[in-house]
């Protein structure tokens, strides 16, 4: 383990523990938890995905979680993280599009996922970058950035990530949304939501997502869609 600091973050490395994501969570219970904190480790034994699926995580590539203090929970910080992230894959070259809520997809296909937990006065936002390998999985595809970049070295892919996150969570919510719309992977296109086929029209200034069934528009909050 080791402490340190990278653009303005306190951070903490590892080569490998079970999970960035609970490790910032035990700072957070423990009381030793600040404002922008990075844990970032090198490989995961239990690296852990939304809708409690596992991450794998052999080294290679990128493991961080970022703890925050936030005054309150914000929808629309999930479009800031997503923007994020897309922003620092573009840096080195590739073109990446969010899937709603914050996938990051090259080619239609998966190369980073964040996970974002509240605990007591902090958000700890878990992100992962498919750099060097990507896992198979049941029910979608994957990517890696090697196969579009010769060169990401981890701590510089962190270091932008970093700059990326303190940008776009700081920036005024209008210009996210104009970002995201720009990202959006879909658009326009069909979703389904409580069973329904809807259409994603886009976000609104309160970041809830915006979908139309015929007339009528709905506004939908959290996780609950179907693409
Ligand atoms: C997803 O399901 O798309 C979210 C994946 C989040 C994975 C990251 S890797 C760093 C942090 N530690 C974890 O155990 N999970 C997150």
């Amino acid at each position: 383990m080791g402490y340190t600091n990278l653009a303005g973050y306190k951070l903490i490395s590892f080569d490998k523990i079970p999970s960035t994501q609970d490790h910032a969570h035990e700072l957070v219970v423990s009381g030793n938890a600040v404002d922008r904190t990075a844990v970032w480790a090198l490989a995961q034994s239990a690296g852990r995905g939304r809708h409690r699926r596992a991450w794998v995580s052999h080294h290679g590539n990128l493991y961080v979680s970022f703890i925050y203090k936030i005054p309150e929970r914000d929808p629309r910080l999930s479009y800031a993280i997503g923007v994020a992230v897309a922003e620092t894959i573009a840096s080195f070259g590739i073109h990446p599009t969010i899937k709603w809520p914050n996938d990051i997809l090259v080619d239609g296909k998966k190369i980073a996922g964040v996970l974002i937990e509240y605990a007591g006065p902090f958000v700890i936002v878990g992100i992962g970058i498919n750099v060097m390998s990507n896992p198979t999985v049941t029910g979608y595809k994957t990517t890696k950035m090697d196969v579009y970049a010769a060169d990401v070295p981890l701590r510089e892919l962190l270091t932008r990530l970093m700059r990326n996150m303190d940008k776009w969570m700081r920036a005024d919510f209008g210009r996210v949304r104009v970002r995201w719309t720009e990202l959006a992977a879909m658009l326009n296109k069909k979703v389904k939501y409580q069973g329904e086929i809807a259409e994603l029209i886009g976000i609104n200034d309160n970041g809830a997502l915006v979908l139309r069934h015929d007339t009528r528009y709905m506004l939908v909050y959290g996780d609950e869609i179907t693409v």
